[in-house]
């Protein structure tokens, strides 16, 4: 078992190479079984735990699967099986793009139900709704979805939510629909687009990524195609809060500015510097920052993945900030972490609302999901003293190489094995 020790107070100078983006990748690995031809040659695939499962769970279906250091081919001409109950298809919440996946090539799935981090209900309704108007049969038998179309037939779906995830599996299923598909009530977020455009690159015919309403063209077959994620949005912005929080400069490499004007405006209402230039963004801080209000809102709102990350830095910002978590729930479980590390923080429903201290003093803390490890972390560099971050399995499930990139940067933190 690993934990991060951090040694706070460092500034942060230098560059860093964002990697690529987690939540598109987790679709776009699962969406390259859909090629009944070729194989699918993808590159910038970010070196997580998230990503490894997904790439055993697509080698357990009878995927052929080679891995570089931040690519995979996939050939997936001979799947075996339209069964995915693996103990990894438990784990995470991207699995159920199988379903997806598999009722669009197969007409057929059967697909344990999926986990992930323990931030709200997380139904997945929408989904269903989806692939039952293009005409599939869905049942929920013993933990599985059960999937099964005699064919698929194109049709008009308006989401009651905007989900990442039902847009984007409904999206997989409707590409080798009979006919056309108008998706309304969509989510917009890059990685929705660029799954659109993996689609594409394999002879899919999907407009209106990224808008209000994608309009699919289904198409007999999909074939292999080669494709370059893009940069990790949640990553970059955790990296851009840090330099923020911990003050100093940083330029943050490999991404797409557009993706975080969100965040980017946030932290310049704070009293950071941002310099965005081509495909990076220069953070400058003195790490002496303004308290802000925040609402976690769909793209191209203030995403909520980023919501823990700058939680940590507004328990030392001057002033009361307040957020209002608006998609899920229970995303605040961290808030008592940061309160063993002296923050000021009182929670009421989805709204924490945060009064500004000196310091935070260093403490043995837990990452209670992937996005509250991140902001632990950023108080561990922010505290006085020495922090342990436990369960920080959590945060290998979507940060590669999280202590290395702090280190270069001049942070003092390492990983240390320990047993329990
Ligand atoms: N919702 C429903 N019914 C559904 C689906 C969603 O009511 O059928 C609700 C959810 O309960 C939630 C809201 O709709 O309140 C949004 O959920 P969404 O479906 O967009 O979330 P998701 O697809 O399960 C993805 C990311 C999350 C990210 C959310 C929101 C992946 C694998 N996960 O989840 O990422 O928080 O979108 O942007 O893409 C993370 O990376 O740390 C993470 C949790």
């Amino acid at each position: 078992m690993d934990k991060l020790v951090i040694n706070g107070g460092n500034p942060l100078f230098g560059s860093i190479e964002i990697n690529g983006a987690k939540n598109a990748a987790v679709a776009i690995l699962p969406a390259a079984i859909m090629a009944s031809s070729d194989i699918c040659s993808i590159d910038n695939i970010p070196n997580i735990e998230d990503v490894h499962c997904i790439e055993r769970i697509l080698s357990s279906l009878g995927c052929k699967i080679k891995t570089g250091r931040n690519s995979v081919v996939i050939d997936s001409t001979d799947i075996v099986s339209m069964d995915a109950n693996t103990n990894d298809v438990r784990k995470m919440r991207a699995s159920y793009y199988l379903i997806g996946a598999l009722l669009g090539r197969f007409k057929e799935a059967r697909v344990e139900l999926p986990g992930g981090c323990p931030i709200g209900v997380r139904p997945i309704d929408q989904h269903i709704k989806g692939f039952e108007a293009l005409g599939a049969r869905v049942e929920i038998k013993h933990g599985c979805v059960i999937v099964k179309a005699d064919k698929l037939v194109g049709t008009n779906i308006f989401f009651d939510v905007v989900s990442v995830g039902a847009t984007i599996n409904v999206m997989l299923a409707a590409t080798l629909a009979e006919g056309i598909t108008i998706l309304e009530n969509v989510a917009k977020e890059p990685h929705v687009v660029d799954v659109a455009n993996f689609l594409n690159s394999m002879g899919a015919n999907i407009k209106g990524a990224g808008t209000e309403a994608i309009r699919i063209v289904g198409v007999k077959k999909l074939k292999g195609c080669s494709y370059s994620v893009i940069p990790d949005q949640i990553e970059a912005g955790t990296y851009m809060i840090a330099a923020a929080a911990c003050g100093g400069e940083v330029l943050v490499q490999n991404i797409i500015p557009k993706h975080l004007e969100s965040i980017s405006a946030k932290l310049i209402e704070m009293g950071a510097q941002i310099i965005e230039d081509g495909d990076s963004i220069t953070v400058k801080s003195n790490g002496k920052l303004k308290g802000v209000n925040i609402k976690t809102q769909p793209y191209p709102g203030f995403p909520t993945d980023v919501q823990q990350p700058l939680s940590a830095l507004l328990t030392v910002a001057e002033g009361r900030s307040i957020i209002n978590e608006s998609i899920w729930e229970s995303r605040f479980k961290h808030v008592d972490e940061l309160k063993k590390m002296g923050a000021n923080i009182k929670v009421e429903g989805r709204t924490a609302i945060i009064d500004g201290v000196e310091k935070l003093s260093g403490a043995v803390v837990k990452a209670t999901d992937l996005r509250a490890g991140a902001a632990m972390v950023i108080a561990g560099l922010i505290a006085e003293g020495t922090t342990e971050v436990l369960s920080i399995e959590h945060i290998d499930r979507g940060y590669p190489n999280i202590e290395d990139k702090f280190k270069a940067l001049g942070a003092d933190i390492k990983r240390v094995s320990y047993s329990k």
